[in-house]
């Protein structure tokens, strides 16, 4: 699956890379980044249903 941070709707929680951090690192801008775009680690489907924001999308 792919998956994409929006990064003017994240917030800076750290949720995802709390949940998923082989998949999701927070940058120097406070913001999530996604590490491995391409991934079949079933905890970013987790970090994405967890995002206070929904900034998080999987498909
Ligand atoms: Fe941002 Fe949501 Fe992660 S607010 S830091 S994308 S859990």
């Amino acid at each position: 699956m792919k998956v994409y941070v929006d990064k003017d709707t994240c917030i800076g929680c750290g949720v995802c890379e709390g949940l998923c951090p082989e998949v999701f690192k927070m940058n120097d801008e406070g913001k999530a980044e996604v590490i491995v775009p391409e991934t079949e680690a079933s905890c970013a489907q987790d970090a994405a249903d967890s995002c206070p924001v929904q900034a998080i999308k999987v498909e």
